[in-house]
């Protein structure tokens, strides 16, 4: 099988495309010939040597991944050979076959497009997690997204006004916002022309916004502390401009703030049962056709690493996906 090769660790430009042996299949797990595979920034990290997962060349990157199933081993009962199904997997997803662990299957909804699906999992169910279980999202309050045309911040977006938030999405340009409102924001900050937390303020009549979800970091994050609301959750979910930012807790302590860690995968290891509850929720908005997942750009398998230069270059929003 073709397969996208990590062979030594590095910028994308140093992956390979190439030849690889078939993964072995135990009796707890399902073979999949994937049809799309995500795109995730954790990928560019992995690869360099940079993400706190790290992965010992040869590998091939990818961790979520949607299909047909192929072979079922004999301890697997919930999917069966010619399902569509998504699946989790530590590494391996940017392939045309991968073998992951039978806990991390998990069937389509009737009609969702495999190649679409290969990019749901791990946005979506990060942003839903970050707001249900981490930030106590209510209906009615106002949720803050950074980097909201991204990957999680999208799905964020779309979550938060499923979750019946009043949104506000901030991003760096102006067509970034035009697809957040496309995608149900209600008001927009362009954080490159104008001081995020003077726009917040002044979009709460002062008050500040009750759960800022931001997968930023950097300076953006010290400054939307200051336009936090009385009692208000600031998640914390990535760091994707580079610099873990230091919270000034004086902030947390003038409104009775808290700050939030979110660790997805910890999560679906640590509490399954919930997780799973989060994808039976997602997966019936998908099937009613209340969440569209977005995908900007499929890419044939073949061109993973300019999928990856292309996240690393800011240049995507949305989902990508590598079509195998
Ligand atoms: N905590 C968890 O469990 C969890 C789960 C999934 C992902 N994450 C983290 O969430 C972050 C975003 O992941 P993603 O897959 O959504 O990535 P993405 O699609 O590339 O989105 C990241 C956004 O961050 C903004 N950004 C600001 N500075 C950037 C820079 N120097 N390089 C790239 N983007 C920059 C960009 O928006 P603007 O141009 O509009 O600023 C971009 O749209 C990553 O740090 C990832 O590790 C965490």
């Amino acid at each position: 099988m073709k397969a996208i090769v990590c062979r030594e660790l590095g910028p994308p430009e140093k992956l390979v495309f190439e030849e690889v042996p078939e993964p072995p299949m135990g009796p707890g797990q399902v073979r999949i010939a994937v049809q799309g595979a995500g795109v995730n920034f954790p990928d560019t990290l992995i690869i360099q040597g940079k993400y706190q997962m790290k992965a010992a060349p040869p590998f091939t990157p990818g961790a979520e991944v949607a299909g047909t199933v192929l072979a079922v081993g004999e301890r697997v009962k919930h999917v069966k050979v010619g399902d569509h199904v998504a699946a989790l997997v530590p590494v391996g997803g940017f392939a045309e076959q991968v073998v992951a662990s039978g806990d991390s299957v998990m069937p389509l909804p009737a009609g969702m497009d495999p190649v679409i699906a290969g990019g749901f999992p791990l946005a979506y169910g990060t942003s839903l997690h970050a707001l249900k279980q981490r930030g106590q999202l209510k209906p009615g309050e106002t949720l803050l997204v950074l980097g909201a045309a991204g990957g999680v911040g999208l799905s964020a977006v779309q979550i938060g006004k499923l979750m019946g938030a009043r949104v506000i999405a901030a991003a760096s340009s102006a067509d970034k916002l035009a697809l957040c409102k496309a995608h149900g924001a209600d008001e927009l900050v362009d954080y490159s022309k104008e001081s995020l937390k003077e726009a917040v303020k002044k979009l709460t009549r002062t008050q500040g916004a009750d759960v800022i979800y931001d997968p930023v970091g950097g300076e953006l994050a010290q400054d939307c502390l200051s336009a936090i609301n009385w009692n208000g959750r600031y998640l914390v979910i990535g760091f994707a401009a580079g610099t873990i930012p230091e919270i000034a807790t004086n902030r947390l302590l003038l409104k009775g703030a808290s700050a939030v860690g979110v660790f997805w995968g910890a999560f679906v290891a640590r509490e399954p049962k919930v997780s799973q509850e989060n994808f039976e929720q997602l997966f019936g908005w998908v099937a009613s056709g209340q969440l569209k997942p977005y995908v900007s750009k499929i890419y044939p398998l073949s061109q993973g690493a300019q999928a990856l230069r292309d996240m690393l270059e800011r240049k995507v929003t949305g989902k990508i996906v590598l079509k195998a």
